[in-house]
């Protein structure tokens, strides 16, 4: 079933259950090759899964779980290699989201959960883009509203000296390294499907996309013969588009990534041949949100 976290809404199985893991990959026509992030209802419940954890991973897991951040450990026995991909570890995090919680513990399974889209295309930030993107593919979907973050976890890999991002996402770079230190910053573009949520072309609108040319004002909205939708950060564009986006009037990064996916999901309805999408601030969470948005623009460009 499809439930609400923190971050985007998930399509959950039991992850100690190697059918059912194979049903999300089927209900969201996931390549095997992209493995997926298992959830647990409390961070007490890692230890008893996994065994002894690097103490840095304990670190992290201890000060910002519940939340945004998916960690790797090595992966148990207990969770079969589809879960993983094949990999030698496992992506597991601990959701802020009291319907998610609430869920997990009933299971009473770790729960193994991606974004609850099709490969690919934009994540689902309310319940009725899950049911837009999947449809009859999902049994049922808990529906608890938008999500809070509004996109997804960060992904560290903190077994070694110093930590690798291998996803930006909604806990901001700047206060993971107030606990490690400096991090490293793995973009994850170069081939090897480290994390798929970094390949350069992914969470995209079914509308081309496209960033404004650096330096050029995206500015006059009218291009004969087309309809054009515009994404702002903050001030709303001269000229006129079809339809317009401003994901936060008072230039708030944690509401313009809360609005996000929302934004880009009203836009791809709007009828538009085309979407411009401006850049945000490129600091704090507006890093994941500009990330995000490039890949979105990569697979306009990669189609050509
Ligand atoms: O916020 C989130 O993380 C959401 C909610 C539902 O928790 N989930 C999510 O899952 O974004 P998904 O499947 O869309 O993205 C998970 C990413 C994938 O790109 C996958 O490749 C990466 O996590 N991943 C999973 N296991 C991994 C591993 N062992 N090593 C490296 N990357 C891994
Ligand atoms: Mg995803």
């Amino acid at each position: 079933m499809a439930f609400p976290t923190e971050t985007v809404y998930g399509l959950g199985a039991n992850a100690s259950d190697a059918r059912a893991a194979a049903r999300i990959f089927e209900a969201k026509a996931r390549p095997s090759f992209d493995p997926l992030i298992t959830h647990l209802a409390d961070v007490a419940d890692l230890e008893p899964l996994v065994g002894a954890v690097p103490p840095a991973v304990a670190a992290l897991a201890a000060r910002f779980w519940p939340g945004p951040l998916t960690l790797l450990v090595d992966r148990p026995a207990v969770i079969p290699p589809i879960v993983t991909s094949g990999l030698a570890t496992m992506a597991v995090r601990v959701p802020d989201n009291a319907y998610a919680r609430r869920l997990i513990a009933a299971a009473g399974v770790p729960v193994a959960a991606p974004s609850a889209n099709r490969f690919g295309q934009l994540s689902p930030t309310r319940a009725e883009h899950v049911v837009r993107g999947l449809g009859g593919a999902v049994d049922v979907v808990l529906d608890g509203g938008p999500t809070r973050c509004g996109i997804e976890s960060t992904i560290v890999d903190a077994r070694g000296e110093r930590p690798v991002v291998l996803r930006l996402g909604a806990l901001p770079v700047e206060e993971l390294e107030k606990v490690t230190g400096p991090v490293t910053i793995r973009p994850g573009s170069s081939g090897q499907p480290v994390a798929p949520g970094a390949l350069a072309a992914h969470y995209a609108p079914r509308t081309p996309l496209r960033l404004p040319a650096a330096g050029v004002a995206a500015t006059s909205g009218s291009v004969p013969g087309m309809l054009r939708g515009y994404l702002a950060f903050r001030d709303r564009p001269a000229g006129d588009w079809t339809a317009v986006e401003v994901l936060s009037v008072s230039g708030d990064l944690t509401e313009a990534a809360a609005r996000l996916f929302e934004a880009l999901h009203r836009l791809d309805a709007a009828g538009v041949d085309e979407i411009v999408a401006e850049p945000v601030p490129e600091t704090g969470v507006g890093r994941a949100v500009n990330d995000r948005l490039r890949r979105a623009a990569a697979t306009w460009h990669s189609a050509n």
